[in-house]
């Protein structure tokens, strides 16, 4: 999968990009990254990207030519790939969304700066806007490595494992319940015994109703989305009873 981000900060990418996993999956060519600068594409002398708003008010706004040249040399037109602003007022982002994106080849990625960008890179350039949660960052920058790492990981043979992203909290619908490794017994505290029994099928049980269980606790709400054995809803009514 490629992914094409245009910033005003190209520079906070690499650190996170060219670490562990996402070093890996970019070295082993199941991603790439191509992260363009886009004051790069602004002809004046001072590279100017910003502009005061018209109707007056504080602030600066991103001026929509740099923007519009830099995406349209990059990702040919008409888009070979969505383009994707990164902004508070977006889709917010959720597991289900990150399946539906990682379906695609190739994504643009634009991070605003500034208190916002021109409307017409809104209306005529971009084709989705996502938003990683209900607060404001000083940029897309975060949110938009974010959205590499969520979907990164959903592509087979970035993840080691042979599970891979399969039981992650959210893919199965519910949150995971709790992991333990070694040693057996640490201040006192015992991974429980079931875990040690070597009993898969028991394991596999008590796996399922700790995530049950966890959900029910923190985020009651996604049982009712998802689908559940006549197994499950009896082991739910019994710790709604208990
Ligand atoms: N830019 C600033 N805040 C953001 C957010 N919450 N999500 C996506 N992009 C943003």
């Amino acid at each position: 999968m490629q992914f094409d981000v245009f910033t005003l900060l190209p520079e906070v990418f690499p650190p996170y990009l060219n670490s562990s996993i996402l070093k890996r999956a970019q070295e082993n060519g199941h991603i790439s990254v191509d992260v363009h600068n886009i004051r790069d594409w602004t002809h004046d002398k001072h590279h100017v990207t910003d502009d005061n708003p018209y109707g007056g008010g504080g602030g600066m706004i991103m001026k929509p030519e740099p923007v519009f040249e830099a995406v349209e040399d990059i990702i040919e037109s008409p888009p070979s790939a969505p383009i994707i602003l990164l902004t508070p007022q977006g889709r917010l982002f959720t597991q289900e969304i990150a399946d539906e994106l990682a379906l695609n080849p190739r994504l643009a990625l634009i991070c605003g700066r500034y208190e916002g960008l021109d409307e017409r890179i809104r209306t005529h350039l971009v084709t989705d806007e996502i938003s990683i949660g209900d607060y404001v960052l000083t940029g897309g920058e975060l949110p938009a490595m974010i959205l590499i790492d969520a979907l990164s990981r959903l592509i087979p043979g970035v993840l080691g494992d042979e599970n891979g992203a399969a039981n992650d909290s959210h893919a199965s619908g519910l949150l995971e319940g709790p992991h333990y490794t070694r040693p057996p017994e640490f201040r006192g505290w015992e991974v429980p015994p079931v875990l040690r029994s070597g009993d898969h099928g028991k394991v596999a049980q008590w796996r399922r109703e700790e995530a049950l269980l966890r959900t029910f606790q923190r985020r009651p709400e996604m049982l009712e989305k998802i689908e559940l054995s006549k197994k499950d809803r009896a082991f739910l009514e019994k710790i709604r009873n208990s």
